[in-house]
């Protein structure tokens, strides 16, 4: 196993950037805020099929956190990220300061509207601001790539795929499943902070989920009855307390009172310190559907 190229520096990337497109190899980049999992691995694996060089950023920005969100608390560990990365055959390790990204308080921001308004976005003021910022940053020093994100944050996909398209960014957004751990639960970094007791509590979301899935297949549109179904599941876990669950479109995410085209149902809520998000995503053909609730992580 070969250890990725440690770099600080955004001229570094850029010049290792453009001397891959000059000889002619395409570039896959998997922004990341670190402490990374399967999930992140599985972005990293999709690059690395597809592309000659693979550029993998790790930067817990300030800017997407609110004032009272877990900026100081989010799990870091380089060693073994840059391990991970390593493993999955990752060629460069992008790890910028925050000096680095913000010399000066930036008074430019790239925000997406109409997207963000509601779901996290309603929830988190600016939170898509500093995101939509930030990748845009990572865009213009990776210059032309292919950049990997994953469905399991579903309204960050659709809000970065939109800015790449209205800003004509030469960067073709892939959108990859969500994974889960064995029990259901969506992987994420934030995972770390449960106690062994809230972590069961968690599967409750993915539970949830499940069963809206099977009365979809089954037939039932109605957004109240499969809202309805989700949220007494939910309230049924004392460790969780349920933030939002919505049914909306897949393309506009506005809220919905019927599945009659491809759609989102997705949810966040609290357990312990934690603030989990999970989804599954229903497509319409017909009298039919098919639902993706997203892929399991072999066991290692
Ligand atoms: P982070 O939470 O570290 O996630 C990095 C990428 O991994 C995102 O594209 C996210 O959707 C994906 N990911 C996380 N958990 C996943 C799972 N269980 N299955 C599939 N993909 C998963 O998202 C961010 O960082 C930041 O907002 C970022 C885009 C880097 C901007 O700062």
């Amino acid at each position: 196993m070969t250890l990725p190229t440690l770099l600080r520096r955004i001229d570094e990337v850029r010049a290792a950037c453009d001397d891959a497109r000059r000889a002619g190899g395409t570039i896959g980049l998997v922004p990341t805020m670190g402490f990374f999992h399967e999930g992140h691995r599985s972005l990293m694996r999709a690059a690395r099929a597809a592309n000659e060089l693979v550029v993998v950023s790790l930067f817990v920005n300030p800017t997407q956190f609110g004032p009272s969100e877990d900026l100081a608390a989010y799990p870091r560990d380089l060693d073994r990220d840059t391990q991970a990365a390593g493993d999955e055959g990752v060629d460069v390790l992008f790890a910028p300061s925050v000096d680095e990204m913000y010399p000066e308080p930036g008074v430019t921001t790239v925000h997406v509207s109409g997207l963000t308004d509601g779901l996290c976005g309603a929830r988190r003021p600016g939170h898509f601001d500093g995101v939509t910022t930030v990748v845009a940053k990572l865009f213009s020093i990776v210059g032309p790539c292919r950049a990997y994100f994953g469905r399991k944050d579903a309204q960050q996909l659709a809000v970065i795929t939109r800015m790449a398209r209205d800003l004509d960014l030469p960067v073709e957004v892939v959108g990859c499943p969500l994974v889960r751990e064995p029990d259901g639960v969506a992987m994420s970094s934030r995972n770390a902070y449960l106690t062994d007791e809230e972590r069961a509590a968690a599967t409750v979301l993915s539970r949830a989920l499940a069963s809206a899935a099977d009365e979809i297949s089954a037939g039932e549109r109605e957004a109240a009855a499969i809202l309805g179904g989700v949220r007494a599941r939910i309230a049924d876990e004392p460790l969780v307390e349920l933030d939002y669950a919505e049914l909306v479109d897949a393309a506009t995410l506005a809220p919905i009172e019927r599945i009659d085209a491809d759609a989102l149902l997705a949810l966040a809520a609290f357990v312990g310190r934690a603030r989990l998000l999970d989804n599954c995503s229903v497509t319409v053909s017909g009298d039919h559907v098919t639902i993706d609730q997203g892929v399991v992580a072999f066991a290692p």
